[in-house]
């Protein structure tokens, strides 16, 4: 079985890499070339744990190739991916235009019966009009060729994507076509043999299923950011309400960590995305509405603490210690960090940063506050002679400083600890004014 993977970003080069790694003939294509030429050479575009060593193992084994020429590659496979980019546009809703200029190319060369299997995020109702764009596009050439489009969601988490690629909670199929089934079930041979969970359904309900569950759990985070902000007010600990929420099967104790705020390249996108959905087929969605609307005002919320807790923002010196979204990425997309820099020093703060991965992505989405930013090597000559410490992402790195030396090169002895990380530390609150999301 031929397969190939159209589009080499986040979702692309994971499915691509992975379906090599199943044992799996795979044909990558992008059209940007300088991707091309570096993931010849082994140089990934993205950090992602794993994939790199995966990626090297099969393309020394040669089951995985690149390349940039689409035609070719709709000719020669049997299974098409479509794994392009989704972005929002203005209004909240995904701009679909890659995935619809993949769809007529398709159309315009198709030789023979294929597979189109949607992995991008899209808007119920896409998978149909892909269908009928590859059709006209069959039809102005006056031909009769057969094609399906099948709709098979991800469901990765950045940072942990080779993981979930490999060990899914399940795998969602959406194609009534016994034929296409039976050609998914051939591509996920590996985990069908497994016992992973499939769901079989119709295509539109495939595409829902994607959004239901990112802004599902987008609505968690955000109500257990809400309980925390009112376990501060009267003098409960929400680290033991979400644990003990946890505990019921119900709720499940996942995705129920108090923080400054969802980001991501998925739940902010999607949640709106499906707000917008909701708009045009005139159904409100209320509950993912106020999801979206704490989110935003969660970060702007940690500003105030920190405001209210040093009195005057202006002139001290903040370390922030993590500005990607989340720990092992370096993706920057609607981080808190963002927004939580960018309002201190409209506060007129001073603020020195470090992250693992995040620097590079942060200097140019932070550039007009380039002259309020100094960029740090490390925890330590990050915290140097600052008045607080501004935790904002959980790197393991993080989870373990040594607290005394980072103190005694402060100035003063904040600490605003943004994910919880050191509220069950004994020295925490000895060495520092200390200050986490909903905890005492
Ligand atoms: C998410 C989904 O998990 C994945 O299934 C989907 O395909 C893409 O979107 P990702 O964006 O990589 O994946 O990150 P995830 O680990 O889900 O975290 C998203 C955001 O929520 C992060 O900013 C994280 O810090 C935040 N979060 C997560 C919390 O604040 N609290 C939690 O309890 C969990």
């Amino acid at each position: 079985m031929k397969i190939a993977v159209i589009g080499t970003g986040y979702v692309g080069l994971v499915t691509g890499v992975c379906l090599a790694e199943f044992g799996h003939q795979i044909t990558c294509m992008d059209i940007h070339e300088e991707k091309i030429v570096n993931l010849k050479k082994g140089i990934l575009p993205i950090y992602e744990p794993g994939l790199e060593e995966v990626l090297a193992r099969n393309y020394k084994e040669k089951r995985i190739d690149f390349t940039t020429d689409i035609k070719k590659v709709i000719k020669e496979h049997e299974v098409l991916f479509i794994a392009v980019g989704t972005p929002p546009k203005e209004d909240g809703g995904a701009d679909l235009k890659h995935v619809l200029e993949v769809a007529a190319q398709i159309g315009q060369n198709i030789n023979e019966y294929k597979v189109i299997v949607n992995k991008s995020t899209v808007p119920v109702g896409t998978g149909k009009k892909v269908e009928n764009i590859i059709f006209e596009e069959i039809n102005k050439q006056n031909k009769k060729i057969n094609f399906d489009v099948v709709s098979n969601p991800e469901f990765l988490r950045e940072g942990k994507a080779v993981e979930d690629f490999m060990h899914p909670d399940r795998v969602v199929i959406g194609s009534k076509k016994e034929k296409v089934v039976e050609i998914l079930k051939e591509v996920y041979r590996v985990l069908y043999l497994n016992q992973t969970p499939f769901v079989f359904t119709n295509l539109e309900t495939a595409e829902m299923i994607k959004y239901a569950s990112n802004a599902f759990l987008a609505v968690k985070i955000s109500f257990i950011n809400e309980v925390a902000l009112l376990c501060e007010k009267v003098g409960a600990n929400v680290q033991d309400v979400a644990k003990a929420m946890g505990m019921d099967g119900r709720i499940s104790s996942k995705f129920l960590h108090a923080g400054p705020g969802y980001g991501g390249s998925c739940f902010p996108k999607d949640t709106k995305a499906l707000v917008h959905i909701g708009e045009i087929a005139e159904e409100e969605l209320f509950v993912v509405k106020a999801a979206i609307e704490a989110n935003e005002k969660q970060k702007i919320k940690m500003v105030k603490k920190i405001e209210k807790e040093v009195k005057e923002v202006k002139n001290k010196t903040f370390a922030i210690l993590g500005l990607s979204f989340k720990p092992e990425t370096d993706d920057m997309r609607d981080a808190p960090a963002l927004t939580i820099i960018e309002e201190l020093i409209k506060l007129g703060a001073n603020i020195k940063a470090y992250c693992p991965q995040g620097i590079k992505e942060a200097k140019w989405r932070l550039k007009l506050y380039k002259d309020n930013i100094v960029y740090c090597d490390n925890e330590y000559e990050c915290a140097k002679d600052t008045d607080g410490i501004i935790l904002i992402t959980e790197w393991n790195q993080f989870r373990g400083m040594d607290l005394k030396k980072i103190k005694n090169n402060m100035k003063d002895n904040y600490f605003f600890d943004l994910r919880n990380v050191y509220f069950q530390n004994l020295n925490i609150r000895k060495l520092f004014k200390y200050f986490g999301v909903g905890v005492l």
